[in-house]
């Protein structure tokens, strides 16, 4: 679909696999994959998604720690005191300013700190920016713009954290240039976005801010630094092979 769609690659199939052909490099790597230098669409798809399904972390400091104890929620004891505060602070519930009880994992789900489903997404194109966002959305719909339902309006996948730290900027636009940012963004700048949904909207209809002091927030963020995994980013399988 990447190759194909025409706000992306915009290659026809016949288009792709002439580009793949001419370079002189691609028989001999398919044929050590496939038997033989046959170069198709469905090998060239074969192959992406089995390279991107390599591209697993586990080596980060969080996944190291987690190792040593049976649940995400106790402390780690080869966590600093100021990263085990931030992870209970991702993990905890705690009490919005409108009064719902809410946290980050709720979320960011699972030990990959990932959205299931992008339907799951909300809030984030709804705060105020330069470029128009206000508390409604007006450049890039979201979830809308694949099926056209209205409540579909402004969401987004809830992407995973691993690596966060290393992949600024933030969000589905790019708007925030610092983890501190993002943070704020939680913390007090939450708006009142019509696809908001709990625990940043209450049934009654206001909108929570996760209200973090500065000493949360810095705990917040060394918490999110120890997602970042070294190993991986800097494993010689995964490296330029062009260069
Ligand atoms: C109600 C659901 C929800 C909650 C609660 C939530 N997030 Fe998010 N988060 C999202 C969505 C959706 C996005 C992506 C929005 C976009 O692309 O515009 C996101 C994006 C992010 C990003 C940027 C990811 C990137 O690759 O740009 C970070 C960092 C983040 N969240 C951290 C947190 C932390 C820390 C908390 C708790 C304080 C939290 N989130 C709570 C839904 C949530």
């Amino acid at each position: 679909m990447p190759f194909q769609d025409e706000i992306e690659m915009g290659l026809t199939l016949t288009e792709l696999i002439n580009i793949v052909s001419e370079q002189n490099y691609y028989p001999t790597l398919f044929k050590d994959a496939f038997g033989d230098e046959t170069i198709t669409s469905d090998r060239i798809s074969k192959s992406l998604a089995q390279f991107i399904r390599s591209l697993v972390s586990v080596t980060s400091k969080y996944d190291q720690a987690r190792n040593e104890v049976t649940s995400p929620i106790v402390d780690f004891p080869s966590f600093t005191p100021q990263e085990n505060e931030g992870k209970q602070l991702f993990y905890l519930p705690r009490e919005l300013t409108n009064g719902v009880s809410g946290n980050c994992v709720g979320c960011h789900q699972t030990e990959a700190f990932v959205g299931a489903l992008p339907n799951r997404a909300l809030t984030l194109t709804t705060f105020a920016t330069t470029n128009g966002l206000d508390l409604s959305s007006t450049t890039d719909l979201g979830v809308n713009e694949a099926k056209g339902n209205p409540n579909d309006i402004g969401k987004f996948k809830v992407p995973s954290l691993k690596n966060i730290a290393i992949r600024s900027p933030y969000m589905h636009d790019g708007r925030f240039a610092t983890l501190e940012e993002v943070i704020d963004h939680y913390s007090s700048g939450v708006q009142n976005h019509p696809s908001l949904i709990t625990p940043l909207i209450s049934t009654t209809g206001q909108v929570g801010q996760f209200n973090f002091t500065q000493e949360e927030k810095d705990a917040l963020i060394a918490f999110l630094n120890t997602l970042i995994d070294n190993e991986m980013l800097t494993d010689e399988k995964y490296r330029n092979p062009f260069k």
